[in-house]
């Protein structure tokens, strides 16, 4: 078990914008079990590449309430969303204890490939959605908070950058 540093915002890192995975191959399979790791350590329901530093279109996801699903996404693309818009409350492991409302709409249908490098297709509707479209923001280099207002994520950014130099023990 390997766990991996998550970024925090408004670190620039996050902005990067994933590159797709060229094979999936041992190394992928890695960085796949290392993110899931991570996850479950957060915990979270959701992980991108980009938060930890790697900046390749992986996804890790389990919505289950058993938290035994691990969905696996690589090369993700939505390749359609529906009109219907729904609001949720979203938090981020690169956003430590700050959650809002964020739009978006209500069910997508995402095209990946598996661990195995295998194409499947999935209709996703509720969390799953969220956490798809969420995860899939990190990969262009969006942070949710970035829906939010400029005032709203001035705030945020300055109360993370104020526990970040807390936690590192500086006054
Ligand atoms: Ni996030």
């Amino acid at each position: 078990m390997a766990l991996l540093n998550v970024l925090c915002y408004p670190d620039p890192r996050l902005h990067k914008v994933a590159k797709p995975v060229a094979q999936v191959d041992d190394r992928i399979k890695k960085i796949v079990a290392d993110m899931a790791d991570t996850m479950y350590e957060a915990p979270g329901v959701g992980l991108a590449a980009t938060q930890v530093d790697i900046h390749e279109r992986i996804l890790v996801i389990d919505v289950s309430d058993e938290q035994n699903n691990l969905q696996v996404f690589i090369n993700p693309e939505i390749i359609w969303a529906s009109p219907e818009k729904k609001s949720w409350r979203e938090g981020c492991l690169s956003v430590p204890e700050f959650y809002d409302e964020i739009e978006r709409p209500a069910q997508v249908r995402v095209k990946a490939l598996d661990v195995d490098g295998k194409e499947f297709e999935i209709d996703a509707d509720g969390l799953l959605a969220v956490c798809l479209q969420h995860e899939l923001d990190h990969l262009q280099g969006k942070v949710f908070v970035e829906y939010l207002s400029f005032l709203k994520r001035t705030r945020i950014s300055q109360k993370l950058k104020k526990r970040a130099k807390e936690l590192a023990g500086e006054r």
